[in-house]
């Protein structure tokens, strides 16, 4: 059985991370991602350096993956029209614009109602034919504001990005609210209302649900799950957002389930600890937490 783990620390895990990373050390991150056999990892986000200046290096970092790794699939988040074109000029084929499910989610991350947010999305795709567009959609299980949100309201919302060309979704579960029964109920929905449609998980680990509610999500036709090296990450303008799933808990797992992850562990686990050792952040994955003894099932 094949599972699709996705890693998208260079952005979600870094944007959180109050310090400038040299862009030498980001680099140095993804090598040991790759290394460890990620074969798609978002490695940044065209952002306002003024919303998050951790993000300024994007476009001198994206230019140094997309010319070492050619195979690599390369992604970044853009919130905007603006971003989205930096992004392009600087070569990536494709692009997650972020919108949140939530009025007051998106209006507190950027700037823009909904539908406002659509349009920009709508001008994407205009101008960008040929780009892929793999939309975020942030607070689908929950928002930090408003609370519970309606799966009826994400069908029309889902229903109205397809009608502009978006080609495929990623679920995100910004503040770590979900639980398995309400992943299962709104993947099933998703995939009963657009069959064929790629839909993939985002779950952060706030109530240590997230390797959980990404298996679940796999098992309910996720198309991938995105996870964070060493469990970095969280939405700055969600406030109570923490860490996402640790990239290497969700490998640890599938791997022993017998899932063909394509993803050594401990290549993984080496990196989380790489980036821990040089990053001052919020680890909140387990294993980068296990003290270094050796242990009978990590060697697999
Ligand atoms: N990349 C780089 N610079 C950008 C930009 C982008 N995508 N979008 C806007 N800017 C710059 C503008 O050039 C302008 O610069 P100036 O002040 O030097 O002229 C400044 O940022 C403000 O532009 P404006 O259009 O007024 O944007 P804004 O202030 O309304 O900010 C966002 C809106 C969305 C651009 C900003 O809030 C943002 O980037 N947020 C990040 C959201 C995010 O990443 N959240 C976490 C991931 S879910
Ligand atoms: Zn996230």
């Amino acid at each position: 059985m094949k599972a699709n783990v996705v890693e998208i620390g260079p952005r979600d895990g870094f944007q959180n991370v109050k310090e400038f990373i040299p862009t030498q050390e980001k680099l140095q991150i993804i090598d040991g991602l790759v290394e460890a056999g990620f074969k798609k990892i978002q490695i940044t986000s065209f952002v306002s350096p003024k919303a998050i200046p951790q993000m300024r290096d994007a476009a001198e970092l994206s230019e140094v993956v997309l010319s070492k790794y050619k195979s690599l699939q390369v992604f970044a988040l853009v919130p905007n029209f603006y971003g989205a074109r930096l992004a392009v000029e600087t070569g990536i084929q494709e692009l997650t614009p972020v919108i949140s499910l939530s009025e007051s989610h998106n209006m507190a991350n950027v700037k823009r109602t909904v539908n406002e947010s659509v349009e920009e999305i709508k001008q994407i795709r205009q101008t960008f034919p040929d780009i892929r567009i793999t939309q975020d959609i942030a607070c689908v299980f929950g928002c930090p504001f408003e609370g519970e949100m309606q799966v009826e309201a994400l069908l029309e919302l889902v229903g109205k990005l397809r009608e502009i060309g978006v080609d495929a979704f990623t679920l995100c579960d910004t503040v770590g609210v979900a639980y398995p029964t309400l992943i299962e109920r709104v993947f099933r929905a998703v995939k009963t209302q657009f069959p064929g449609v790629e839909f993939n998980a985002h779950i952060h680990d706030t109530r240590n649900m997230g390797t959980l509610n990404s298996y679940v999500a796999l098992l309910s036709g996720a198309y991938s799950v995105q996870t964070a090296v060493g469990g970095l990450g969280g939405c700055p303008f969600a406030p109570g957002a923490t860490g996402n799933t640790s990239s290497e808990d969700l490998i640890y797992m599938l791997n022993h389930c017998g899932y063909d992850t394509g993803i050594n562990f401990e290549t993984l686990l080496r990196t989380a600890r790489f980036a821990r050792e040089h990053i001052d952040g919020n680890f909140s994955g387990h294993h980068i937490n296990i003290s270094e003894h050796p242990c009978f099932v990590a060697q697999k």
